[in-house]
């Protein structure tokens, strides 16, 4: 897996993922959910804060995943379990750059979350 300094690392090829789909890589022992939505490439954990259900294999709409499991739905962007507002999923950036998908494996911090209102 490829690297760079800034913690960047390159999970796939982007066609790895259709549009709408997921899938779940492992990124230096990190299980990753990659997103592709709208778009959009969204990485977060890959195990649902409930009971560890497989958020990769949830149904993703408008701009939230559902957990296959028991339904707890969280916003890919955010990680922000819907029901409660409650961040319980991390996120990290994730980007296409040429024909491979990156992200980098600092959480995303809510000054960069609040830098984008
Ligand atoms: S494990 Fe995800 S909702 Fe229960």
């Amino acid at each position: 897996m490829n690297q760079q300094p800034s913690g960047w690392y390159r999970v796939c090829d982007a066609d790895a993922v259709a549009e709408e789909q997921a899938a779940e890589f492992v990124v230096e022992g990190q299980v990753i959910a990659l997103f592709r939505h709208q778009q959009q490439w969204y990485a977060l954990d890959a195990m649902c804060a409930h009971q560890g259900g497989p958020l990769a294999k949830g149904t993703v709409a408008h701009g939230c995943v559902t957990c296959p499991w028991h339904g707890w739905q969280y916003e890919l962007a955010s990680g922000r379990q819907t029901i409660h507002n409650q961040k319980l999923i991390e996120t990290y950036p994730a980007e296409q750059r040429g024909e491979a998908v990156w992200i980098q494996l600092q959480p995303a911090q809510s000054e960069t979350e609040n830098s984008h209102e």
